[in-house]
């Protein structure tokens, strides 16, 4: 009798993603990875792609370990032909695909002055064009399936304001990221296909750690410990924390959300 009163669908089904095919991004570690875990674990088959392929091999045979289904397709997300294999590949190999996560990222710290076309090419290819390039190719098949679909994009709270010195480049490719969310959401809207972003703060990686040995300008070594202090909730992020945005924004739970950007950032932004 109140089963039948019922007026909400239960929560389980809500965040469940059976029956669901996704690609993420740069998921042989970090942020990519930890998604990865949580989609699989909420039922979706996963599709890893990365240009890492001991990393990115490592990470499926991981997950596929624990029971979820991974496979996983190298690709380097800044070159057209490899996205284009790639998204063909799972498509293939998985039957379709609902979900795209836009998460391969780079994160050299340069003074603004030091920085070379060079440098300047490779963050946009990689940070802005891979976006785009695997949201044209995946969301061509989502619009041919007819079944709509969820794009989640990887942007950071440097689209919204720049968090240190020396990422000039990368909050540039990050304000675009930003930018095409919204533009993509307008545009993809008709095909039931959502469109969100994510900002994340400070999250300790694999990438961000490398970051501080890499680092050319100084900035990031001594800029961790300075950051951290400037966190409200008074700690890093992990990468489970992006994880279970990505999950938020992938399931139905969010389905009234689209061109949107959660900010994930133990309140880094309003200190
Ligand atoms: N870690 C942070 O503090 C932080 C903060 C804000 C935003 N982000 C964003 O989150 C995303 C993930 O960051 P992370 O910290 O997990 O990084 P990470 O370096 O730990 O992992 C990034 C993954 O992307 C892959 N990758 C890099 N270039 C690639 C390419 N050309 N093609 C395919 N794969 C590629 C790497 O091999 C790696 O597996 C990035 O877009 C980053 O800008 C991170």
């Amino acid at each position: 009798m109140m089963t039948s009163q019922r007026k909400f669908k239960p929560l389980g089904e809500l965040i469940s993603l059976t029956g669901k095919r996704a690609i993420v991004t740069g998921g042989a570690m970090g942020i990519g990875f930890a998604i990865g875990y949580r989609f699989a674990e909420a039922g979706a088959v996963v599709t890893i792609v990365d240009d890492n392929t001991e990393k990115g091999e490592k990470a499926a045979q991981e997950l596929t370990g624990y029971g979820y289904k991974v496979l996983f397709v190298p690709c380097d997300v800044g070159k057209e032909e490899d996205v284009q294999r790639a998204v063909r590949s799972a498509v293939e190999k998985t039957g379709g695909v609902e979900i795209l996560v836009n998460n391969a990222g780079i994160f050299p710290c340069i003074p603004f002055t030091e920085t070379t076309a060079a440098d300047f090419e490779r963050v946009m290819t990689v940070n802005l064009k891979g976006l785009f390039l695997f949201s044209r190719e995946a969301g061509k098949r989502m619009i041919e399936q007819k079944s709509g679909g969820c794009i989640i994009n990887i942007a950071s709270i440097d689209a919204i304001h720049p968090s240190q010195k020396g990422f000039s480049v990368y909050d540039a490719s990050k304000g675009g990221v930003l930018t095409l969310t919204k533009s993509l959401a307008l545009e993809l809207a008709r095909h039931d296909i959502r469109v969100n972003a994510i900002a994340p703060g400070g999250i300790l990686t694999e990438g961000a750690l490398a970051q501080r040995t890499l680092d050319r300008s100084g900035e990031a070594r001594s800029g961790l410990r300075t950051f951290m202090s400037h966190v409200p909730l008074g700690r890093m992020g992990v990468a489970d924390d992006i994880a279970r945005v990505a999950l938020f924004l992938a399931s139905e739970l969010s389905g009234y959300m689209t061109g949107s950007l959660v900010v994930a950032d133990g309140g880094y932004l309003i200190a």
